[in-house]
């Protein structure tokens, strides 16, 4: 795989929805995200940003450094009314050329189909511009929108992990489904 410093960062699109980096005007997106209960359950170690500019500090800091150092692809999910969602590439693994995969939406941009746009978006940036050749995600057992969004794109669930991830909410240990995804099975 490339490096994420090197590699090209301009929006990626499918005409509808677009994956772009993050800037610190996304701080009331950010705020939001980190204080809705699905996000706080169904991600781990999600800090709730304690006002905007707490957000915009984040932003202006965090994300850049992480892609500087090769660590994750942080990206805001936007539509044409503005941005409605967060898109992730983490624990990228330049030995097995591999990265997780994570998305979140504010709620009322949810069952719109924009999830599973915004998702191939970002296993798009993963395997054609950082040249990665496998994508993981790990939803929640009891997450059924996570695991049917990837699935519909072409991930194939591998395996199941007991007490993997504790929610950020109620710090509850959630049973995770592992599904994976090779670029030739995207759709
Ligand atoms: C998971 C999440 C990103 C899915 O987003 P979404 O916009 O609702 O998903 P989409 O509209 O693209 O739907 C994709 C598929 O999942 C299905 N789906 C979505 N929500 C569903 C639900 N609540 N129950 C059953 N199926 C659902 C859709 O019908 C669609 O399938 P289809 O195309 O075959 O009809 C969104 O629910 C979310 O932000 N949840 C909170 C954060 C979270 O859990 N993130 C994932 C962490 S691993």
């Amino acid at each position: 795989m490339r490096a994420l410093a090197e590699v090209r960062d301009d929006p990626l699109t499918d005409g509808d929805v677009v994956l772009r980096r993050p800037l610190p005007a996304d701080a009331a997106l950010v705020h939001r995200g980190t204080h809705d209960p699905l996000v706080r359950e169904f991600l781990q170690a999600v800090i709730p940003h304690r006002d905007l500019a707490a957000a915009e500090r984040w932003l202006t800091e965090i994300p850049p450094m992480l892609w500087e150092t090769g660590r994750a692809a942080y990206f805001t999910v936007e539509e044409a009314g503005g941005a409605v969602g967060w898109a992730e590439l983490v624990n990228l693994d330049a030995e097995e050329d591999s990265a997780e995969m994570t998305v979140w939406l504010l709620p009322e941009h949810r069952r719109l189909r924009t999830a599973k746009s915004a998702m191939r978006l970002v296993c798009r940036f993963g395997f054609e511009r950082l040249g990665l050749r496998r994508i993981d995600a790990f939803a929640a057992a009891d997450n059924m929108p996570s695991q049917v969004t990837g699935a519909a794109i072409g991930f194939r669930r591998a395996g199941y992990r007991p007490a993997l991830f504790r929610s950020s909410r109620t710090q509850r240990l959630h049973d995770a489904v592992y599904a994976t995804l090779v670029p030739e099975d995207l759709c």
